[in-house]
């Protein structure tokens, strides 16, 4: 198979193509990334030269004339679309390039898709376009009606509504993934887990927005890949799948978690102002993932943190290497404005 990976050089495409090189010795990947401050080639660079299985790209998705020479050239029989602007906090900030990569370049990819004749597109999207749980609702199924509440949500929801356009409009093969919240090796420090992690271990204070009970589904990055091959290899065209990990814990608990594991004190949480539009639950219902695709979730909480936090410690210089002076004034400037701290 020879595979067109969207945003490989994130957090979930990293461990994405690590996982399908190892486990299918034939697949052939090409990698089309931007490098945004969220994108890091190094991930992957030890598999780059001649001869290998794995190419790289820089380029953006909304560029289609970069995409269908791409998809030409490397005679790409299947797209699994990874590329996102993918942080809340960043969409609430400007939401602009969320609507630049996540819609116009979806349906970019989309047309481009359909002109060269892809036999299968893989569209990756997130618990999130469907909107907030209360405490005693049973969670989101694939016919759950959308209801994103972000910018970042909402550019989600559009490009899933597009992607399924494109399967019942031209009968493009497209599959929709939805994930909950992942977690893992090489996820950008911007986020709960890594963020709690950089910041505890340095003891510096750990910002819970608001009173730290919003609820998330946490997910192994790992069972998320594998679902997504699942959906790849097995999946039915024009269907949504949702992938959940059974794991629902409040924001307090899951850095109570970290601080735990680092052997840091309680007293490093600081309750900050919270998140505008917070989304207060989100739950997935896997259950057609589990009947149609044979997959499910493989590793559980307490093990998948505790090795998400070891591999964190063991590689210091992957922290470094991301948190690039851009990224550090950013994070640094809007902690201080939005939660004081
Ligand atoms: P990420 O922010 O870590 O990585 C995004 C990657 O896309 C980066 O490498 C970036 O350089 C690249 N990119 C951004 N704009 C681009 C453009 N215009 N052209 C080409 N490349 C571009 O994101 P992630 O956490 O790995 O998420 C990957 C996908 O999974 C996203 O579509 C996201 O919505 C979805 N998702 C994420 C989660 C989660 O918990 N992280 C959960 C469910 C679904
Ligand atoms: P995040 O990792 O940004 O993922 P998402 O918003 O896509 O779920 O945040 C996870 C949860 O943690 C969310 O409820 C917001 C909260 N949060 C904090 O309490 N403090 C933080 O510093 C961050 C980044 C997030």
């Amino acid at each position: 198979m020879r595979l067109l990976v969207t945003g490989g050089c994130g957090f979930i495409g990293t461990n994405f193509i690590h996982h399908l090189l190892e486990s299918d010795p034939t697949v052939h990947i090409v990698n089309l990334d931007k490098l945004t401050y969220a994108g890091n080639r190094g991930n992957l660079a030890h598999l780059e030269g001649p001869g290998s299985r794995y190419t790289f790209v820089q380029g953006d998705i909304a560029n289609a004339e970069l995409v269908r020479h791409l998809l030409g050239s490397h005679a790409i029989e299947a797209i699994v679309h990874f590329a996102a602007e993918s942080h809340v906090d960043r969409s609430i900030v400007d939401s602009a390039p969320f609507i630049h990569t996540n819609v116009v370049g979806t349906h970019v990819l989309l047309e481009a898709a359909r002109e060269m004749g892809i036999h299968r597109f893989v569209h990756v999207s997130t618990d999130e376009v469907y909107g907030s749980l209360g405490p005693d609702e049973p969670p989101f199924t694939e016919d759950t009606p959308l209801a994103p509440n972000s910018p970042y949500s909402a550019s989600k929801a559009a490009s899933d509504l597009l992607a399924l356009a494109f399967f019942h409009t031209y009968g493009l093969p497209v599959l929709v993934t939805r994930c909950s919240n992942n977690y893992g090796p090489y996820q950008f420090p911007e986020k709960l887990i890594p963020l709690a992690f950089r910041r505890a271990s340095r003891g510096e204070p750990v910002p819970i927005y608001g009173d730290g009970g919003n609820v998330r589904d946490w997910i192994y990055v790992l069972d998320h890949c594998a679902g997504v091959e699942a959906a790849l290899r097995r999946g039915l065209p024009g269907r949504v799948y949702n992938f959940g990990g059974d794991a629902e814990r409040t924001n307090l608990e899951v850095v109570g978690t970290i601080l735990d594991l680092l052997g840091a004190s309680r007293s490093l949480i600081r309750f900050v102002t919270d998140r505008p539009g917070h989304d207060r639950r989100y739950a997935m219902n896997s259950r057609r993932a589990k009947a149609e695709l044979g997959w499910q979730p493989t590793t559980d909480f307490p093990t998948g943190i505790a090795h998400t936090i070891r591999w964190y410690q063991t590689h210091p210089n992957w922290l470094e290497s991301v948190e690039s002076g851009a990224y550090r004034q950013f994070m640094d400037s809007w902690y201080t404005k939005e939660r004081g701290v």
